[in-house]
């Protein structure tokens, strides 16, 4: 199962569409990617102010991450960095939003809401997150977190690891499905010289910093791209067997990421690597 490939999207050039259904009117929904057999989506949904919601179920389960703004989920307060995790069928809400809010959504299958006053039969709430204030979290070492494998090697130990400068706030990992939803965070001036790819889906949303791709391309070289550049505000959906790399940011980078499965890094070198990462280095503005 694949995601759509995004290569490096501005989200505020994303396709829009009303949300519509049994969701209250006025929600503008941005389509990130899809993915190409559960028909899931990954969004961005903007809420006006004063938008009022009844209670009631999605056919999807939601990832739900407030990127600005604030809602309120029954007696609830959502605000900027607030996460949960409502699986399919379980009823929520109201929903209401004084503010207005800016909210980035995964779905597992396409998002229908309908009004409900009661949660469906069957529905698996062992797999509910409930309201998660991601600012608390503590930053931990990734590899005592979300990886399951990693090819790269630490020249000073020899053993397995991922280039240092990164770490991870695990959100959700779901032993059913082996989603991981998590925050990952690049230090400023992170390097990692090398393309990885992996054999799950791996999904990125940019809540702020910046970050550069020297290259990005599927095992047949056939959609080929050099010095992509992300700022705020910007999405990379990969299928598995994209390669990518090598990384580096100048400010730090921080991402809520979607895999579909624990993560498993293929690492491969990259010849040219100090002169792609040296010139992106020099030529962009710092501070
Ligand atoms: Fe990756």
């Amino acid at each position: 199962m694949a995601m759509q490939r995004q290569d490096c999207l501005d989200v505020s050039r994303a396709e829009t569409f009303p949300l519509n259904g049994g969701t209250a009117p006025g929600v503008i929904a941005r389509t990130l990617t899809v993915e190409l057999k559960t028909g899931g989506q990954h969004l961005v949904l903007e809420v006006p102010a004063g938008w009022h919601c009844p209670r009631g179920c999605n056919a999807a389960s939601l990832d739900l991450y407030v990127l600005e703004g604030q809602v309120q989920i029954d007696d609830q307060s959502f605000a900027t960095g607030a996460y949960t995790y409502i699986p399919a069928g379980m009823a929520y809400g109201p929903v209401v939003s004084a503010t207005g809010a800016k909210v980035l959504v995964f779905t597992d299958r396409p998002y229908v809401f309908e009004a409900s006053a009661e949660t469906r039969a069957g529905t698996n709430l062992d797999r509910y997150v409930p309201h998660t204030d991601t600012w608390k979290r503590p930053w931990v070492d990734p590899m005592k977190d979300i990886v399951k494998k990693s090819t790269w090697v630490d020249p000073r130990t020899g053993k397995e690891a991922r280039p240092p400068g990164v770490l991870t706030k695990a959100l959700r990992k779901d032993d059913g499905t082996k989603e991981v939803v998590a925050l990952t965070v690049l230090s400023p001036g992170f390097v990692d010289p090398g393309t990885e790819h992996h054999p799950h889906n791996e999904c990125l949303y940019l809540i702020a910093g910046d970050c550069y791709i020297g290259l990005t391309y599927d095992h047949k070289r056939e959609d080929f791209k050099e010095n992509l550049v992300l700022h705020k505000d910007f999405y990379i959906g990969r299928p598995p067997g994209i390669r990518h790399g090598p990384v580096c940011t100048q400010n730090g980078a921080l991402f809520l990421i979607y895999l579909s499965d624990y993560y498993t890094g293929i690492y491969s070198d990259v010849d040219d690597w100090e002169t792609r990462v040296g010139n992106y280095f020099a030529s962009e503005r710092y501070r």
